[in-house]
């Protein structure tokens, strides 16, 4: 990957990079599709990373669909896919993590998922120094990720541009998620709710509710209504330093995770 990446940059040409763990959807395409336009070279990776899973995660049920994904990608005219396997990213005696710490560990995800933000700062960093690119995109569905993301990339001197695409959703408002097709037929019927949820939520601010803890209940009453989810965190947060504001203005985010049959959802909204 390397080798090849090196020349392109001889070359002068720009190159994008999109990281993937596969099971590609819409949402992933989206990112492809940004990055083409963007740059010369587009260059995605799948690669499942065993790092950001937590013991009792889906790891080893992580959808996997290679030869589908490879196709999407090739549709979509990238000019690389890097597909490492394990033993290339973790061989005996890899000893190196990147650890992320202060307020954007602190909230969200990441108190549920106790070393997921390290492993996936540790193998981006590695796939960024394999890939070498100009720019990197990264969706908002994965909000915190992002806001972690740039903040590895600010503080390690990465020459490396962040680009942030938005959400794709389902015709009825569900975030595609490859996670999305662990959830059964009643289930996915009740998904939708979340962004339902989430949509009045901003609609109570832009009639003039701007008290956090209000808004945050009406969201909840809206997903409580339906049988079978449950709210693992929900918080209205300024996107940037995913630190909890009280008062919501234009610009924060209120960003929630639940669990829908065992399957574990996320998403937010912008006001
Ligand atoms: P994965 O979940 O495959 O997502 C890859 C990228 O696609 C991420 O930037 C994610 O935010 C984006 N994405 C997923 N669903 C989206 C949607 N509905 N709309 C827009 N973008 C969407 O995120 C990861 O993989 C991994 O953590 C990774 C960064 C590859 C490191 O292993």
């Amino acid at each position: 990957m390397q080798a090849q990446s090196r020349k392109w940059r001889l070359a002068k040409k720009s190159i994008g990079f999109v990281p993937t763990m596969g099971a590609l959807h819409e949402g992933h395409l989206e990112l492809v599709r940004a990055c083409r336009k963007e740059n010369d070279v587009t260059i995605a990776s799948v690669y499942v990373n065993p790092l950001q899973f937590g013991p009792k995660e889906d790891f080893a049920k992580y959808p996997r669909t290679l030869e589908k994904d490879l196709k999407m990608l090739q549709g979509e005219k990238v000019n690389a896919v890097f597909t490492p396997s394990d033993k290339e990213m973790y061989p005996a005696g890899f000893s190196t993590s990147v650890e992320v710490k202060g307020p954007l560990m602190q909230g969200l995800c990441a108190p549920f998922r106790p070393g997921h933000f390290n492993g996936v700062a540790t193998v981006v960093v590695k796939l960024l120094g394999a890939v070498m690119p100009d720019r990197l995109y990264l969706g908002q569905k994965d909000a915190q990720q992002l806001a972690v993301l740039r903040q590895v990339i600010k503080d390690l001197n990465m020459d490396i541009e962040t680009i942030s695409c938005p959400t794709v959703r389902e015709h009825d408002g569900l975030a595609m998620s490859s996670r999305n097709q662990g959830l059964t037929l009643e289930g996915r019927k009740t998904a939708p709710a979340l962004y339902k949820a989430l949509k009045v939520g901003k609609s109570i601010v832009e009639l003039g509710e701007t008290q956090a803890e209000k808004v945050l209940e009406e969201i909840r009453k809206v997903i409580e209504d339906e049988k079978n989810v449950k709210i693992q965190y929900l918080e209205a947060v300024n996107p940037e330093t995913l630190v909890p504001v009280t008062e919501i203005k234009p610009g924060t985010m209120i960003a929630l995770a639940t669990y829908l049959d065992n399957v574990r959802l996320i998403d937010n909204i912008v006001i």
